[in-house]
Order: structure tokens, then sequence, then C-alpha cells
């Protein structure tokens, strides 16, 4: 039977007493993380989320009852305990905090019982994900997930700090608002009040944080939700926080010193790690030429080199092939895997294909210094000594191509790269490499829309000396964008925005949109820039995916509390789910489900 905590008082965690405390009489609560019966003696260790103290029952002291009741004990009850914390009488358990002391019980409660659980509450839990997700009440009292959320609690208090003592303001912005473009889906919340309308919940507080500015508030920020409707992933989930911050008066060197100062600030205060200051940084162009990604992750090499002008007008049909039309040929070279198994370069070949490559070239240079190649039959010797030279190929290095569209290729070695890297495991995982990505480019054409679409959003101020382009290579025009990348994660990104009304006018008749529908959809911000509007600019950290490279964590679901899976949905609440038909009614809505709409 549950008892009450009347007359009772927790003293303090099971873990805040020590060798010091020895002699002193605490009360402690927590959970039954096992029991064991030694005879005359019974063993408890009791969790609470600062670790595990162990209690001993023995009848003198805890009286006849009090030892029967303590028999009664089982996994994950809640209990109480008041008693004299002694040097522990058997063995020092030296990985527990607590390892040298137990508490010696004099009385105790049982303030609630506990069915068995559907799974061990332990660290490391070896349970499948499902399980775990559906009772994820019991999973967030495994120590490895308290140690994530408390961590994060302390990330976003040192946040607030910091930003407080630079001068920045916290704001809500709303949740019920209008679409904020920012490349994903929007989810809907159809309003009761005026039928067949919509709130949009955001995607970021981006137009908000904007009006602020305008407003006169010059520095601002919030610990944001975001709602995005697209294809999840270890790194996303369609609600997710964001750190966000919007500064008037600033040009790109402000907004990355005080960015710096504040990762550094948290890195050393919650984790003890140094960040060298300045971080480095890397423009857009250069992190594709060199690591074929917007992220790289510099923890490691194998960079990729361009062969294009090498194996223009070789006999390999492939290559020239792409070259031809206007694409190239690229390589990576695997130090020292020439002796990689024929089974596994058919792996590298499968990757390569499933994230979009027409095929992979290969070519071993042996230790005799003849080559293995999928492709030396269509090369002349010559031909394939200056490849091989250009990609710095030496015996027993393992060199691969791809040729294509430059993009494509880009996507390729640099999704190889990280592959490989996996598979043969030299990353090394104490390092935090941070690095600025600067100047993308400020669109991107959509072929899904066949126009143009902002790479950022479409209030990413242009780079002045590429303006004059907008009209007649828009592609070729970069932006005032940077994103903050750890260890290949995208951290966070920003950009210096347009604060002049016929520019974001430009923007939005480039991106498609008539002056009609940008009015329509973004009037507030056009407006509001007619009445004096300060030079600004901003950032947003994605702060799950800081706190998960934090604790080094696979996934940001194992930051967040309660997580969704990859359908979007919640295992535990079972949301999303259907509603009364009365309440579809009062909203004027009609339910047409068609075949397929869920793929
Ligand atoms: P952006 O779209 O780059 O910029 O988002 C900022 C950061 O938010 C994180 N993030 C996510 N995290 C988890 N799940 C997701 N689905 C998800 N999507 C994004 C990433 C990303 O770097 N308004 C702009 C910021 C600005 O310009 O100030 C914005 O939202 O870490
Ligand atoms: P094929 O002549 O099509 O048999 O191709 C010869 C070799 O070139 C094989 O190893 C293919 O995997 C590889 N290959 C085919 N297309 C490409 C490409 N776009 N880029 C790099 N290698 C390719």
């Amino acid at each position: 039977m549950a008892e009450s905590m009347k007359g009772l008082k927790r003293t303090c965690r099971c873990t805040e007493v020590s060798a010091a405390d020895i002699g002193k009489e605490v009360t402690v609560m927590g959970w039954v993380q096992k029991r064991r019966n030694l005879g005359s003696l019974i063993f408890v260790d009791l969790r609470d989320r600062s670790g595990i103290i162990q209690l001993l029952f023995n009848e003198d002291e805890v009286g006849e009852e009090g030892y029967k009741k303590a028999a009664t004990i089982r996994n994950e009850f809640v209990l109480a305990a008041t008693g004299i914390v002694n040097k522990r009488g058997g063995e020092v358990n030296a990985s527990l905090k607590t390892g040298d002391i137990e508490l010696v019980v004099k009385s105790l409660r049982i303030l609630s019982e506990s069915e068995t659980p559907p799974f061990p509450i332990e660290e490391n839990s070896q349970t499948k994900d499902d399980l775990r997700l559906k009772y994820r009440y019991l999973d967030l009292r495994r120590p490895d997930l308290q140690k994530n959320i408390m961590l994060r609690s302390k990330v976003t208090m040192a946040i607030r700090q910091f930003l407080d003592e630079e001068g920045f303001l916290e704001i809500e912005t709303p949740m019920l608002g209008k679409s904020t473009p920012e490349g994903a889906r929007t989810y809907l919340v159809p309003s009761r009040v005026h039928q067949g309308s919509f709130y949009a919940l955001p995607q970021s507080p981006q137009l908000y944080k904007q009006l602020l500015m305008c407003s006169g508030y010059d520095r601002y920020f919030q610990i944001a939700r975001c709602f995005r409707d697209e294809d999840l992933r270890a790194d996303r989930q369609p609600e997710f926080t964001q750190v966000d911050m919007e500064l008037s008066f600033v040009d790109i060197d402000d907004v990355i010193d005080v960015n710096e100062r504040l990762i550094a600030r948290v890195f050393k205060e919650i984790i003890d790690i140094d960040v060298p200051l300045p971080i480095p940084r890397m423009t857009w162009q250069e992190a594709m030429d060199r690591f074929g990604s917007d992220k790289p992750d510099t923890r490691f090499g194998m960079e990729l080199t361009d062969v294009t002008d090498t194996v223009k007008g070789c006999g390999f049909g492939v290559f020239t092939g792409a070259i031809d039309a206007g694409g190239s040929v690229r390589g990576i070279n695997v130090k020292g895997q020439a002796g990689m198994p024929r089974k596994k370069i058919d792996a590298l070949v499968d990757f390569a294909k499933g994230i979009g490559a027409k095929g992979l070239a290969y070519l071993c240079v042996n230790e005799d210094g003849t080559y293995k190649s999928s492709f030396a039959k269509f090369m002349t010797e010559d031909e394939l000594r200056a490849l091989v030279e250009k990609m710095k190929g030496e015996p027993g290095d393992l060199l691969l191509f791809a040729a294509d569209k430059t993009d494509m290729v880009w996507t390729v070695l640099g999704g190889l790269r990280i592959e490989i890297a996996k598979n043969l495991d030299i990353i090394d995982k104490s390092k935090f490499n941070f690095l600025w990505v600067t100047e993308f480019p400020l669109l991107e054409y959509s072929e899904e829309e066949g126009r143009y679409v902002a790479m950022h959003h479409p209030f990413t101020m242009p780079m002045d000396e590429d303006l004059e382009l907008i009209d007649s290579d828009p592609g070729a025009v970069r932006a005032k964008a940077y994103d903050i990348v750890l260890n290949g994660t995208e951290l966070g990104g920003g950009s210096i925005r347009i604060h002049q009304n016929d520019v974001q006018e430009k923007m939005f008749e480039v991106l498609g949109f008539s002056k009609e529908d940008a009015y329509d959809r973004f009037g507030f911000l056009l407006n509001a820039f007619k009445y004096g509007v300060p030079p600004h600019a901003g950032l947003a950290y994605g702060l799950d995916r800081l706190v998960m490279l934090m604790v080094g964590a696979d996934s940001i679901r194992d930051v967040i509390a309660f997580p969704k899976v990859k359908d979007a949905s919640c295992l535990m609440t079972d949301a999303p789910n259907t509603v009364e038909a009365s309440q579809l009614e009062e909203l004027g809505i009609k339910i047409d489900i068609r075949e397929g709409a869920d793929e």
C-alpha cells in the first residue's frame, strides 16, 4: 500500500552523501534498482537522478515490521528511507559514487509500488527502441538518458546566462502564425473561427525576429520550438528546438564573434572542452571542392581531387562522357587500402549508387606498382600514370572515382568519404572540430519546382559584389550566409538579412513570386521595411544537435525527452490520432483520404 509523505522530508539525493557524512542521519527517496536478501540482512540499491545508494536493512535497526516491509520490496518500488550513513560493511563498489558507504535504515516507507517493468531499467539498454519509446517514461529513468536530459538543461541555462550578459533579450514569438518558408513542409492548424483558414506552426521564428529588429529590440534570442514536416533522420525531428538569435547594426564578423564566444563558453563550462578561437572559416566553394560537402567533417583527410583535366581526352568513355556533358571527374585516395577485398569494394560501389551515382570506378595501386582497376583496360599506361600521380597514389592506395554532373560527384564522393572513414574507424571521436562555412550560393535551382529557390531563406542578403548577376546569372550569386559545422553536422545557420525594401522585392521576383504574391504572403514584413529598418543579421542553432554532439549520442532522439519516430508518430501517446466527428464538424473539415497519401 502506498504510504504518504506526511511528516517526511527528503534531506538529500541518493549520492549527495559520502564517507564525510558517516554517522549522520539522512532521508533519501527514490526507485528500487535491485534487492538482495541475505538471510538476516536485506540490501536495496536505491536510485534517483543523482545515482545509487545502498540501503541496508537489519531487524535490529529497522524493527520487525520494517524488516517485513523491506522483504516485500521489488524493483521500481518508490521508497523513502531514513537511516544512518555507515562505512560499507562489504566490499567497496568502485563503480558507484557512494560505493564506500551504505545507509543503515531505521525507518522505511513504501511510497508507491510497481508492477514488473516491461524491460530492465539499466544503462546501455539492449531493449529494442520501439519498446523503450512506447514506455518512454521508464526509458527516461535510465541513467544514460537522465545524464543527457540533465546536461541539456545545463546547456540551455548556460546559453541563457551568456546571452543575457551580452545584452540579448529573451522574447517569445507565436506558435500560431503564418507560414514562414524554410524549405520544409509546414504543419497546419485549422481555425474554428475562420473556417477554411489555417495557422501555420513556425518552421523558425525568422520573420518575427526580423520584425523585432524593426521594433528596436536590437538583440533578441529565444529557445524556440520549431516544426518541420520533413523526412526524419538521426538528426531531424518534426519538432525540434532552436537557439535562435538576431542582432541589429552588425556585420558578419560581429555575429561570428559573439557566437564563437558563446560556443567556447558552453563547451568549457559544461563538458570542459577548450574550443580554440577563432574557429576556422571556409567558403562553400572550398568545402565542396575539398570535401564534397557543405558540412565537412574535418577530423580526417581523404579530400577530393579534381582529375577532370588529367583524364580529358583519355580512352575511358565514362569519364570523357561526363566531362563532355559539362560535368567533372573527381576522386578520393583511400590510403593503404589497395588490398580491400573485392566484396568490400563492391559494397562501396553499391553505397555510391544508393546515393545517386551511376557507378564508381576504382583503381588499386598494388605494392609492386601494377594496377588492379575497373577501367585500366580503357586507358593507356601514360594516362593511368598521370591519373595516379595527380591523385598522389602510392603503392598500397585505393583510388575511387566518380564521373557525373559536378553536384552529383560531390554528393557521391562526399558521402563515400564519410562511409569509408566510419568503416575503417579512422575518426578521432575525442575531437570537436568546428568550422564556419561561408559564402553559400544565394539560390539553387529546383528541378521539381522549375525555378530558383532560396538556399537559406528569401531574407538573406546577396554579396554586394555579386548583386549585379542577380538577373543574368542568378545561380552564381553568393549570399552573406554562414553555417556553423561541428564534426560534419550542420549545427546552425544564419545570414545577414536584406533590409532594403527594393532588394527584398527583387529577391521575391527572382524566386518567382509576383509582387501581389509577395505582399500577400509577406506584406507585414515588406510594409515594416517602409518604416525604418536597421541592418540586421542572425543565426539559429539546432539545440538538439548541439546536445547530441556534446554527449556523443548517435541520434537527437537521445537528447529529447519525448521524441517521435521515423514516421513522425509518437509510440507512447499514439499521436497523431483521429479525432471525433464533432471536432471536425466544428472546424468545417471533411476527411478525404487518398490512396498512398502516406508515401
Ligand atoms: P535553419 O533552417 O538552417 O535556419 O535551421 C537552423 C538549425 O536548426 C537545426 N534544424 C533541425 N534540428 C532538428 N530537426 C530538424 N528537423 C531541424 N531542422 C533544422 C539545424 C539547423 O542548422 N531561421 C533560420 C536561421 C537564421 O537565419 O537565423 C533557420 O531556421 O541545426
Ligand atoms: P562500364 O563500362 O559501364 O562497365 O563501367 C566501367 C567502370 O566504370 C565500372 O567500374 C563502373 O562502376 C564505373 N562507372 C560507371 N559509371 C560511372 C560514373 N558515372 N562514375 C564513375 N565510375 C563509373
